[in-house]
């Protein structure tokens, strides 16, 4: 497992990290996530990431007795844990839901005790809220620090300009800032870390642990001849996330993908999350699995990475950006 530095602080973060969306609760028990969590941190993966809306709380409260199961050094992992959506889902009160300080608190007092632990190693504000003053966010934060209760703090799904705005107050107030993003990056959705992003990197040094490097698998291949049974599109609920991703001209890119894949002898999942994590400006990839064959398949992505030569990287670049084709008429 290759390390590496989270943005312009001193934690190291395994450059493959696991989590638990979708997954746990929902599609796999306690049984399998020990063994998916154990296959992880035998192969050096020291970050799994959480969220309080994460099956409504039930994923926090399966990874907690995991993890009190496995008995690890807890110097030897990190967590995390979002808040914003709240757990209740429609029996959401206000309160209970954004990234007010009443919010930020509970949630995380909730996470830690769902969790099993003493203090969360990141701590996220899942989505902006729009309705909080920055400086109630960022003051928030420095206190959860201050009190020990979370080591770094960050966002997931903000935009450059609203990162900049925490950064700003947090000078302004001499408050710790956040130290890292959590966006969505893989070979179809590329403009933040690729665009927006990029003088925040320059400028600030932000870490960054990316999700969905598979495009909710996606980017395997799996689905490049129809939707298997078992498979994350097929699941009630999550109809408008196949929609987001099946679609023609997609699938053909990824059999082309899978070409390239073929030739290096690895799986199209390993070539599309070693690209991920190809980028020195990602941390880390946050993998997400149901089966073992999926995890260990998942983590040659670091051995993988080495075969990334500029003519592959250049073939890839060809595969993505190609016109797709037209049809014959
Ligand atoms: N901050 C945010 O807003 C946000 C949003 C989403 C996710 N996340 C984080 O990012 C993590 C990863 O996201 P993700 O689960 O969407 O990642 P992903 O890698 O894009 O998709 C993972 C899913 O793809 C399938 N899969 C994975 N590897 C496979 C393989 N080798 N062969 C065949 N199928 C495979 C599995 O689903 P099936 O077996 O069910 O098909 C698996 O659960 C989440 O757990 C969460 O911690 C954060």
């Amino acid at each position: 497992m290759e390390y590496r530095k989270m943005g312009k602080t001193g934690l190291q973060l395994s450059a493959l990290s696991f989590g638990s969306w979708v997954t746990f609760h929902k599609q796999i028990d306690d049984k399998i996530s020990d063994e998916l969590m154990g296959i992880a941190y035998d192969n050096g993966v020291n970050f799994f990431d959480n969220a309080e809306v994460y099956a409504g709380g039930e994923s926090e409260k399966m990874m907690g007795r995991v993890l009190s199961q496995k008995k690890w050094d807890r110097t030897s992992y990190t967590i995390s844990s979002k808040a914003y959506f709240g757990w209740r889902g429609k029996q959401n009160k206000p309160n209970q839901t954004g990234l007010s300080r009443k919010h930020l608190t509970e949630a995380c007092h909730e996470a830690l005790e769902r969790l099993k632990t003493d203090y969360l190693d990141l701590y996220f504000c899942h989505r902006p809220d729009k309705t909080t003053p920055i400086e109630e966010v960022v003051q928030t934060m420095n206190t959860l620090i201050q009190q020990g209760k979370i080591l770094y703090w960050g966002t997931s799904e903000w935009s450059g300009v609203e990162i900049m705005e925490a950064h700003r107050i947090s000078e302004k107030y001499r408050l710790i800032g956040p130290s890292v993003e959590q966006p969505q990056y893989n070979m179809f959705e590329r403009k933040k870390v690729e665009g927006e992003f990029l003088e925040i990197f320059k400028n600030v040094g932000m870490g960054t642990t990316i999700w969905s490097p598979l495009a909710s698998g996606l980017l395997t291949g799996k689905y490049n001849d129809g939707i298997p049974n078992d498979s994350r599109f097929t699941l009630e609920g999550y109809e408008w996330l196949r929609d987001q991703w099946v679609m023609q001209d997609k699938i053909n890119r990824v059999q082309q993908l899978g070409a390239i894949a073929k030739v290096l002898k690895v799986s199209t999942a390993s070539l599309c999350i070693a690209w991920c994590i190809k980028n020195p400006n990602v941390t880390t990839a946050i993998l997400g699995a149901t089966k073992k064959e999926q995890l260990i398949d998942n983590l040659t992505a670091v051995q993988t990475l080495s075969l990334l030569t500029p003519e592959i990287m250049e073939q890839i670049e060809g595969i993505l950006e190609s016109k797709p084709k037209l049809p014959e008429w």
